[in-house]
């Protein structure tokens, strides 16, 4: 059984192979913490390594204890999971060891996005309810441990059991104890456009997080951190990961107080947040994962990778191999009507694309970003035969059909706006701020959810639709409902998200069959809430194929290549201007759900059929593309920057597809290797190059090398004695298949 309790210990071991976390009821019926890491043998105590009291100045519990649910203003000075404002005004809690229960899955969360367990003997479950008996608050901590991951789960629940109401100013999904402060933080960190640059930096005395308070998780911090020891790599060292499975306002903070531990916390942001919890009532957090990982960085994301693809992601899309696409948007923007789009679709569908998506425009009378969000009716100048005419001739042309949204918004110049003004985010008597000419909905109202239900509901009805891009492009100003009170008004940006999940959870009921992708001006809201619901996501607005080695990179770090859309677009490239060649764009975007973003009737007849050579390269390894093991191996953020390389690998390594990235041309450059990993060291691999150096179509060159050769002594590059004729930003994609494996010789008896 992967929990154990021992009631002569008071103690919870959450314990699978690969990682153990263990609980301990303290002296004073609080909850410490005692370890998460490594896997320790059942049927022990471990109490010991639980501090026992230190008497410092004014410490009435002695600390540094560890702790599960720490709480201020009870001696524990650092930062706090909970804080709940009682009927006097005051924050004192007490909160001791009531009861608890195990029992096998994992049970959902009302209204939140959570991973799960499809059959109950792959995870198990702990909940502990601790209480505070003089304010009569409960909290039930809920952890779960899948049986084969190095994983649990963590969320709260906090129950007013009083008479009373109470305001609940802060909840952590999570706090954990960690005994050292050897550690490095790394985070996503970045902007529009240049999302999840990959920072690394000591930890130091004192307070130091990531956070949203922008109403989504945001371009400037994913919600996931690791703490990674400073000698650990891709392939080696200690790590634990944290990821909160939430698109809100959030926060991810570390703690390293005087005696040199850690404390992280992680959950809804509680700068503005405040929810009331009248008698009876419960709020429930988001949930966060926590990981564990002796084997270095690489092992730690392809634990996250594994668990958001096959127990996160959900519905007829998670296991199914995802659609080439082409979306129109930077080869028309505005500009387009039935016949340019067919152009487009049919030029695609000659080189084996296989949806045709249409994007932005396609509604009201919207011809550029000023007019017409929320009026989601078809503009029959662009399209006389509306959406439906179209997706049709799509279809007979032998495509799918997938088209742009962007539900959550209203433009100033809409009729949306004129007739439900109030159902724009915004304080009543003070200016709006607008942000791409747009203001937010105010999906904290039923009544919006409901009228976004119906409207959209009638337009995926209304056509053969299997493909839904939804986009959310600006952040929340002025946040404020005026349904809520105004004591309510803090629960406003979290009732808001719950909003979002509400209007996804039944759009994808709604429409099993239809693949949700999301989408927030790119990464502005990818995180594993979304995923949730949308198994796949527009990774970044950059299409730049340099710049996507940066953006890709550091989105593996936590999220699977099949959560990341990736296509290739145009040259001069329109978010930097930079020209790289074809298959160099190619190259990266096959690293992640692939497609295209770009006019292919401007192409040449070369180009075209280069285009064409890569669809079928990648129909030809979609499934390791889009679910094989990935690991990184040189890195865009270290050394001189200049070259990238990674791979993905089957699970059985049989096969592997590498990618090396050199960004800008040397002169006279050394040899080189590439180590592998991953490969089975006693196969032995036929590796071709692509693209070939022949033309478009012949078969790949290739050499048989040995597993061991190729991950101990490394793969020899192509030769880059040509560097001058190769010129700048070039890629080299190597793919390795397993021979078969001759029949061992029979021994004579
Ligand atoms: C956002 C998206 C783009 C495109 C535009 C349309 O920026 O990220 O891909 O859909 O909106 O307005």
């Amino acid at each position: 059984m992967p929990i154990e309790w021992s009631a002569e210990a008071g103690q919870f071991h959450l314990r699978n192979d690969l990682v153990s976390y263990v609980v301990r009821i303290l002296e004073n019926d609080w909850l410490g913490h005692v370890y998460f890491g490594a896997s320790l043998a059942e049927g022990k105590s471990y109490s010991h390594l639980v501090p026992g009291d230190f008497f410092g100045f004014s410490n009435r519990l002695g600390h540094p204890t560890p702790l599960e649910l720490p709480i201020g203003g009870t001696g524990d000075y650092r930062i706090p999971a909970l804080a709940i404002e009682l009927p006097d005004g005051s924050g004192v809690l007490d909160l001791r060891y009531k009861s608890h229960r195990t029992f096998p899955g994992k049970p959902g969360l009302p209204g939140l996005p959570a991973t799960y367990a499809e059959i109950g003997t792959e995870a198990e479950t702990l909940e502990v309810v601790v209480a505070d008996r003089m304010a009569k608050i409960e909290v039930c901590l809920q952890y779960t441990i899948y049986r084969d991951r190095p994983v649990v789960v963590r969320g709260a629940r906090v129950t007013n059991a009083g008479e009373s109401a109470v305001i609940v100013r802060c909840a952590m999904s999570a706090a954990l104890d960690l005994p050292d402060s050897d550690w490095q933080l790394v985070t996503l960190s970045g902007d529009w456009a240049r999302e999840c640059q990959v920072e690394r930096h000591d930890l130091r005395p004192g307070r130091q997080s990531i956070s949203s308070s922008r109403g989504a998780s945001g371009h400037q911090h994913n919600p996931f951190v690791v703490l990674a020891r400073p000698a650990t790599t891709e392939e080696h060292g200690e790590a634990y990961g944290f990821s909160l499975v939430y698109s809100g306002n959030f926060l991810v903070e570390a703690e390293v107080e005087p005696f040199g531990t850690t404390r992280v916390r992680a959950g809804i942001n509680p700068d503005g947040f405040s929810w009331l919890l009248d008698p009876g009532a419960d709020f429930v957090t988001p949930e966060a994962v926590l990981a564990f990982s002796s084997g270095g960085l690489g092992d730690l994301s392809d634990t996250f990778h594994c668990l958001f693809r096959d127990r996160l992601a959900r519905g007829t899309w998670r296991d199914r191999a995802r659609p080439i696409v082409i979306n129109n948007w930077e080869a028309t923007y505005f500009d387009f009507d039935e016949p340019k789009l067919l152009a487009i679709a049919s030029a695609a569908h000659e080189m084996g694309i296989e949806l045709f998506v249409l994007d932005d425009g396609w509604f009201g009378r919207r011809n550029d970003d000023t007019t017409s969000l929320g009026d989601w009716e078809v503009n029959l100048a662009k399209l006389p035969g509306g959406v439906e005419s179209l997706a049709r001739k799509v279809e007979e042309l032998g495509m799918s059909f997938g088209i742009w949204i962007e539900p959550e918004m209203v433009s100033r110049h809409s009729q949306m706006f004129i007739e439900h003004t109030d159902w724009a985010i915004g304080v009543p008597v003070r200016p709006r701020t607008e942000g791409r000419n747009q203001y937010v909905l105010d999906m904290s109202r039923p009544d919006v959810v409901n009228h976004l239900f119906g409207v959209i509901s009638g337009i995926l009805g209304s056509a053969p639709i299997s493909y839904v891009k939804w986009d959310m492009n600006r952040n929340i100003t002025e946040p404020f409902s005026p349904t809520l009170p105004a004591w309510r008004q803090g629960e406003f940006m979290h009732r808001y998200i719950l909003g979002v999940y509400s209007l996804y959870d039944r759009l994808t009921k709604a429409f099993p069959g239809v693949l949700f992708e999301s989408c927030a001006g790119g990464g502005g809201r990818f995180d594993p809430g979304m995923l949730a619901f949308a198994p796949q996501g527009w990774t970044s607005d950059d299409t730049d194929a340099i710049e996507r080695l940066r953006i890709q990179w550091g989105t593996s770090l936590a999220y699977p290549l099949s959560s990341m859309a990736a296509h290739v677009s145009a040259v001069p490239n329109h978010q930097v201007g930079r020209i790289t060649p074809l298959a160099t764009r190619a190259a990266v975007a096959f690293f992640g759900v692939f497609g295209y973003e770009l006019d292919p009737t401007v192409m040449s007849a070369e180009e075209r059929v280069e285009i064409a050579d890569q669809v079928s390269f990648y129909k030809q390894w979609r499934e390791l593309f889009q679910r094989g093991r990935f690991l990184r191996l040189r890195s865009p953020f270290e050394g001189d920057r200049n070259e990238t390389a990674w791979m993905t690998v089957a699970r059985d390594g049989r096969s592997a597809i590498v990618g090396h990235y050199r960004i800008l041309s040397r002169p006279n450059p050394g040899p080189q290797r590439l180590r592998l990993r991953g490969l089975d060291a006693s196969a032995s691999y036929r590796v071709s190059v692509w693209p070939s150096a022949e033309p478009a179509g012949a078969p790949l060159r290739s050499t048989v090398l040995g597993g061991d050769e190729l991950m101990a002594a490394g793969l020899v590059l192509e030769s880059n004695r040509k560097s001058a004729e190769a010129g700048d930003f070039r890629a080299r994609l190597y793919v390795l298949e397993a021979e078969e494996r001759r029949p061992s010789p029979e021994v004579a008896p």
